[in-house]
């Protein structure tokens, strides 16, 4: 088998601690697989001029997967270059259209699908003479089916339950996201389907995230849910995800932002990164085995060391630490 070659951004912020426990871990997991770090986001701005530099965007391109820290930067704000275009401009590049954010604790196991590479975040934009300004959300029908295809799919595999989230009383869009929804769905009689409106879907995540099982939505309600997905299980510091493209590189990345007030501390929460490495191993190395032992080892880490946002006063790498301490115990790699 050809050895791995994994692309590791580290991104901004928060990103340069949290991807330093997952170079660790990788290291420990898949001693064979050739690591190459390169820049994203602000840190590729300081260095180069711009937030995707071509070695980047080349090296992502001939990986077998890449592993992405946050980026953004408040510096960056009001700049014409910012960091967040590198990462729009990689997940278009790679064409990860599939962006899946898991969100797990108790008695809930949600699978947020969100679509990533259309809809607003990619729509025309501009100004007007008058001095309006505007974003445009734009679908073709291809984009919806194969990001309707996957939630699918991946219900099939699950509880057999779809929720399609839109906003169809007001979007055209949305309403050609209904449109194939019910056009697919005869093909699928193990899934059950249901539409729900964006409004409503977020107040039934707050409140009954039980009830959930898959659901699938465009670019920039999946961006909003994920985030409260995440915060009704436990946190943004826990919740990772694997954007897929159908055959190219994976992209792999926490839901969680560059969290510019704690960096530099020590006091990142890196499960997150640690869960889009397990992912990584599963979705974009097909080690289904070690994604598994490193999701055991996070969780029990996680039952006795604790990062500040879980209330606790472990730091960055006392967590990485007793990840790959619990890997060793688990027998799932030599001791390193
Ligand atoms: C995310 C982030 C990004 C997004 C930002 C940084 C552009 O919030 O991955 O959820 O909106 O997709
Ligand atoms: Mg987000």
């Amino acid at each position: 088998m050809p050895t791995s070659r994994i692309v590791l951004l580290a991104g901004d912020g928060i990103g340069p601690e949290i991807a330093r426990e997952a170079r660790l871990v990788l290291e420990v997991l898949v001693p064979d697989a050739q690591l190459d770090e390169q820049l994203i986001g602000a840190a590729a701005i300081r260095a180069t001029g711009e937030p995707l530099p071509a070695d980047s965007l080349d090296a992502c391109r001939g990986a077998t997967a890449v592993l992405k820290g946050p980026v953004g930067d408040p510096e960056f704000d009001a700049a014409d270059v910012r960091p967040e275009q590198g990462l729009l401009a990689l997940r278009a590049a790679l064409d990860t259209y599939a962006n899946l954010r898991p969100a797990v604790q108790g008695g809930v196991d949600v699978l947020i699908v969100r679509e990533l590479v259309g809809g607003l975040y990619f729509g025309a934009r501009g100004t007007r003479e008058d001095g309006t300004v505007f974003d445009t959300c734009e679908y073709h029908p291809r984009q919806v089916e194969r990001i309707v295809r996957r939630g699918f799919e991946l219900a099939r595999g699950r509880r057999g339950h779809l929720t399609s989230v839109d906003k169809a009383n007001v979007l055209e869009t949305s309403r050609l996201w209904r449109r194939i929804v019910d056009r697919m769905a005869p093909s699928y009689p193990d899934v059950t389907v249901e539409h729900m409106l964006v409004d409503n879907a977020a107040m039934q995540l707050a409140t009954t995230p039980q009830q959930f099982d898959v659901l699938v939505t465009e670019n920039m309600f999946g961006d909003i849910l994920s985030d409260l997905a995440a915060a009704v299980t436990g946190g943004l510091g826990l919740a990772p995800s694997a954007s897929l493209s159908d055959g190219g590189p994976g992209l792999f990345e926490p839901v969680h932002g560059s969290a510019h007030d704690i960096a530099g501390r020590g006091a990142a929460n890196p499960t997150a990164m640690l869960r889009s490495t397990a992912l990584l191993l599963e979705h974009g190395l097909g080690l289904r085995d070690r994604a598994a032992a490193l999701t055991r080892a996070i969780d029990g880490a996680l039952a006795t060391v604790r990062t500040p946002d879980l209330g606790g006063t472990a730091t960055t790498s006392d967590l990485g630490a007793a990840v790959r301490e619990q890997l060793a115990v688990d027998g799932a790699v030599a001791v390193s």
